[in-house]
């Protein structure tokens, strides 16, 4: 019966009068007396069953036994659906199938929840029974865009030269700036594998080996705090070039991502992507993944407030704090109310507090309006351009806190005042990081991207003697790709001199013996005439989820972890018996 099985949607009006078999699950069952309809759903598509007691009557008895996700095949004759009974509005909708034979091949409990419920099924029961949702068309339509991103990939790539590795999963810790998951060793005791962050220094030795473009769509482990577009397992489009420059690099990324959006949504889009520098992305939108879709850009006004009356803003200047202004032109649109409630969520990012003003139709009002002097006012509405009703905000304390705040307030309110087109794919390349960043309260420097990432050669000297307060003078060859906001890719050329290398690590505060014992196999292989290299790493489910528009990334996956690292489904994690721990010499401390 199954050689001669076809997918619903192979068949068409073309087909009136064969003889087709088909198999799948029961969407729906409508009992109209005397006649049954059926509608059955495999990975393609739906296709109406009809019994009849007049013609078939037994066929009729089975049909009245089906219920909803009862499993079935179906043999029967194609015919044109009666005038009234036409539905435009589906594919296939014009036709329908007279069972000759329906099969029951499996019967099914009552699901607990509608699969074509246009209510909200709440996430944990749709991921504890994820074989069931992911019957729901949307999630087939998901699984399938997947698909076709993954193959869009491999076919591109491999006309360009690349070769699919895979590189290990049991390893050493590579660092991307996450805690590692560890599995322990049976054999050496006392001894863990890391499961990868990335494949980075797996794919930097490949260029050693001589392998000039390779490629790896491979799963990445971090145990980090998890969010709306992180998963601890997730899937990375891996990528690693010899003798090329940042130029050669993003320009096959374009050229990948290209394909990969018309593989996935049968859209078009234009390339060069813009380039914006990460200094720029920072003082413009607050965040070096900006989301360039709409406006309300910060301006820094650290200049025209520094000798303000009000107190705040003058004394966060002496203490080297900056002032940066948040205008908001749909003023008519912000009520007192929201003003306040902005006040108590931009403490999240530990501003002090959101001072503003209201600028209607050339008065100044509200706020901090009565400590503006007259040329701050003049400066101000030159400066932000204002105009009809705009609400200023302000955020006034070190870079780094008024740029979260503001930056972070600016995509919260365009969310609320529903201004982003979301039918834009808003590409952007971020481009001259900073190499490192300084932690204050470690008081020691932390690499922007990864140890691994070279300087521009034009800065290579400033790496002696770095004080803390140059750490922004050292640009790394580095560029982040970044889609409607999100970061969907990062990469960088790559060091391919021991002794810079070394240097670098010295410079992070990694002792020799510490490089020597993680990363000994990178130093000795970069002795053997390592080529210069580079690459980048696109977040494959994080590409799938924006260019689908979901809202989570869990939509994205056959079988996510929820924000706690769990598997509904199958409960992992789960404790293990005495004997398997034993056998790892591991002992669980209550
Ligand atoms: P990076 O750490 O920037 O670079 O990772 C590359 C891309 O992977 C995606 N990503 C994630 N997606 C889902 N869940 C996560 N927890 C998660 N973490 C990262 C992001 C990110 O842009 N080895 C370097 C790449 C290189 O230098 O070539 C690396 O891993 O979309």
């Amino acid at each position: 019966m199954f050689e001669t099985r076809k997918y619903c949607s192979d068949i068409s009006s073309s087909d009136i009068d064969s003889e087709v078999t088909l198999a799948g699950w029961v969407d729906r069952r409508r009992d109209h007396g005397g006649v049954i309809f059926v509608v059955l759903r495999d990975v393609s598509g739906l296709l109406q069953v009809v019994t009849d007691e007049s013609t078939s009557p037994e066929q009729l008895a089975v049909a009245d036994k089906l219920r909803n996700e009862f499993c079935i095949a179906v043999k029967g004759t194609v015919r044109k659906r009666d005038e009234a009974n036409i539905n435009p509005n589906i594919k296939n909708g014009d036709i329908e199938i007279v069972a000759k034979s329906i099969v029951i091949l499996n019967e099914s409990e009552v699901p607990p929840f509608m699969l074509d419920s246009r209510e909200h099924i709440h996430e944990e029961i749709r991921l504890k029974h994820r074989y069931l949702d992911l019957r729901r068309e949307e999630m087939q339509k998901t699984m399938i865009a997947r698909h076709k991103i993954m193959q869009a990939t491999r076919r591109f790539l491999t006309a360009n030269n690349f070769i699919e590795i895979e590189t290990p999963t049991l390893n050493k810790s590579t660092p991307e700036g996450a805690r590692d998951f560890l599995v322990p060793s049976r054999l050496h005791e006392g001894h863990f594998y890391a499961l990868p962050q990335s494949p980075q220094l797996f794919k930097q030795i490949l260029m050693v080996s001589g392998f000039d473009r390779y490629f790896n769509i491979v799963k990445c482990f971090r145990d980090e705090d998890l969010r709306n577009d992180r998963q601890p397992e997730f899937t990375q489009i891996d990528m690693e070039l010899s003798f090329v420059n940042p130029k050669m690099i993003m320009n096959i990324i374009e050229g990948l991502l290209k394909d990969i959006v018309s593989a996935a949504v049968e859209r078009k889009i234009e390339t060069p992507f813009p380039v914006i520098s990460y200094k720029e992305a920072m003082e413009r939108f607050g965040k070096d993944a900006p989301d360039m879709r709409f406006g309300f850009e910060l301006v820094d006004v650290s200049g025209i407030l520094k000798d303000s009356e009000f107190k705040v803003f003058a004394n966060n200047i002496k203490n080297s704090g900056i002032i940066k202004a948040l205008p908001i032109d749909m003023g008519d649109k912000i009520s007192r109310k929201m003003i306040d409630d902005y006040t108590e969520w931009v403490k999240i990012f530990r501003a002090g507090g959101l001072p503003n003003f209201r600028y209607n139709n050339g008065a100044f009002e509200g706020g901090i309006a009565k400590f503006l002097s007259d040329s701050e006012k003049e400066a101000l509405k030159k400066e932000l351009n204002l105009d009809g009703n705009t609400v200023v905000f302000f955020g006034c304390d070190k870079k780094k806190i008024v740029n979260d705040a503001l930056g972070n307030l600016r995509l919260k309110i365009a969310k609320e005042l529903d201004i982003i087109d979301q039918s834009l794919l808003s590409f952007v390349w971020v481009v001259d990081f900073p190499l490192f960043e300084y932690d204050e309260e470690d008081k020691r420097f932390y690499a922007v991207h990864h140890p691994f990432t070279a300087p521009v050669a034009s800065d290579l000297a400033k790496l002696d003697n770095l004080k803390p307060e140059d750490v922004e003078e050292i640009t790394s060859d580095a560029y982040d790709i970044v889609l409607n906001g999100s970061e969907i890719g990062g990469g960088s050329i790559r060091i391919n001199n021991i002794d810079l290398q070394k240097k670098i690590f010295t410079l992070l505060g990694i002792s020799e013996e510490e490089a020597r014992e993680k990363f000994s196999f990178l130093l000795e292989a970069l002795k053997y005439g390592a080529p210069p290299h580079g690459g980048l790493a696109l977040g494959l489910d994080r590409i799938v989820m924006l260019l689908l528009n979901r809202e989570s990334i869990r939509d994205v996956i056959a079988f996510p972890k929820t924000q706690k690292g769990q598997c509904m489904m199958s409960e992992a994690p789960s404790p293990v018996d005495k004997k398997q721990l034993r056998e790892l010499s591991l002992k669980i401390i209550e």
